[in-house]
């Protein structure tokens, strides 16, 4: 309950340095941090402090055992000044599925989205309302607990933290369809939002970058055959006027942003596909012009196109018009989180 959160107030608010007409993504914090300790098998000192470094012991499992999982989630402010969340369940939902997969104990709602509105209370002002922008919301949960033993610790923290922020991605983003490496695997933790997945994807995504892309299609890891993320986004591509994305398993994030997309294609009469998307079939339709659009969906990102694709040493450029279907849904789900129009599933939560 919101009223056993401890607070303490900074005494130093950071937030006249600001520039809120030039967010960077994810890397000026706001005031204050919400903090909550699993500690003798319960829940406990829920409290709102100010944004500072956290003492931990060197042994701590987080470091040795990359026990350790996160959420992203965004703020907005409509023209009423009312603050407002997309979907904030789906993350809590997620959140626990993560956690029982990295043997983190579960998180009560009350004490996840007490702690979230009340932080979004009291750093109301720093939820940008320039458009675009955005409070971006990083809750994570980690091994606190100590030692070498290689077993789950018998202490957490769930930390959540702010940060407003502006677009993800500057420019036009390329990418390469990854050949060799793999960001999750059949019976593996792709499906959950673990650190480490995305410390395993650096690499590779080193290398494309070096070779001028900006992100990795990630393939399955069996055949590199099938597409089935863009980076750390869900992957959409169009295919004469269908709009498909794969199934969701055990590699793949269930993607907040791809299964509303997925609602709101087929409310505006969208042909929508959920199937298996083979790389040979994006190549073929990128060669005889079928391939009309191609973009990733996430919360960070929101729908980010994709202006070209690189596959065994060729590029592929793809078509250049108005009005795409990328636009189109970002329009509308932007809309709708922002309070522009109507929410027809009652997926915005008013503060
Ligand atoms: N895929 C991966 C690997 C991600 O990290 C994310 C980001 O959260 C997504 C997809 C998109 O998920 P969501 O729309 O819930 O943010
Ligand atoms: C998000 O879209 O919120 C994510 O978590 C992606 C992140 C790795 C920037």
């Amino acid at each position: 309950m919101s009223s056993n959160i401890k607070i303490e107030l900074t005494k130093n608010s950071k937030i006249d340095t600001v520039d809120f007409n030039n967010l960077p993504f994810g890397s000026i914090l706001s005031d204050h941090m919400f903090v909550c300790d699993y500690k003798d098998g319960k829940w406990q000192n829920s409290t709102i402090q100010p944004y500072a470094p956290i003492q931990l012991d060197p042994s701590a499992k987080i470091f040795h055992y990359g026990q350790s999982i996160f959420e992203g989630m965004k703020a907005y402010k409509d023209t009423n000044n009312n603050t407002l969340l997309f979907r904030p369940l789906d993350n809590h939902k997620r959140l626990n599925k993560s956690a029982e997969r990295l043997v983190i104990p579960q998180v009560p709602e009350d004490i996840f989205m007490d702690g979230l509105k009340k932080l979004l209370e009291i750093d109301n002002a720093w939820i940008p309302t320039q458009d675009g922008s955005s409070l971006y919301i990083r809750p994570f949960m980690f091994a606190s607990g100590n030692g070498f033993h290689a077993s789950p610790a018998d202490e957490y923290k769930l930390i959540i933290c702010t940060a407003p922020s502006g677009a993800y991605f500057s420019g036009k983003v390329k990418v390469l369809i990854e050949e060799k490496y793999a960001r999750a695997a059949n019976g593996g933790v792709g499906f959950a939002k673990a650190g480490g997945n995305y410390a395993a994807q650096f690499y590779p995504t080193q290398l494309a970058v070096e070779k001028g892309y900006n992100q990795v299609i990630w393939t399955d890891d069996n055949t590199h055959e099938y597409i089935e993320e863009a980076g750390a986004m869900n992957i959409f591509v169009r295919i004469n006027d269908t709009l498909i994305t794969s199934p969701t398993s055990d590699r793949i994030l269930d993607g907040i942003t791809r299964k509303s997309i997925l609602q709101l294609a087929r409310d505006k009469n969208i042909n929508v596909e959920v199937r298996k998307i083979t790389v040979t079939e994006v190549v073929t339709a990128a060669k005889d012009g079928s391939l009309k659009e191609m973009f990733g969906a996430g919360t960070a990102a929101v729908i980010s196109p994709i202006a070209g694709f690189g596959f065994k040493n060729e590029d592929f450029d793809l078509p250049e018009f108005e009005n795409t279907f990328a636009s189109q849904l970002k329009k509308y789900i932007t809309d709708i989180q922002t309070n522009k129009v109507e929410d027809p599933y009652g997926w915005r939560v008013t503060l």
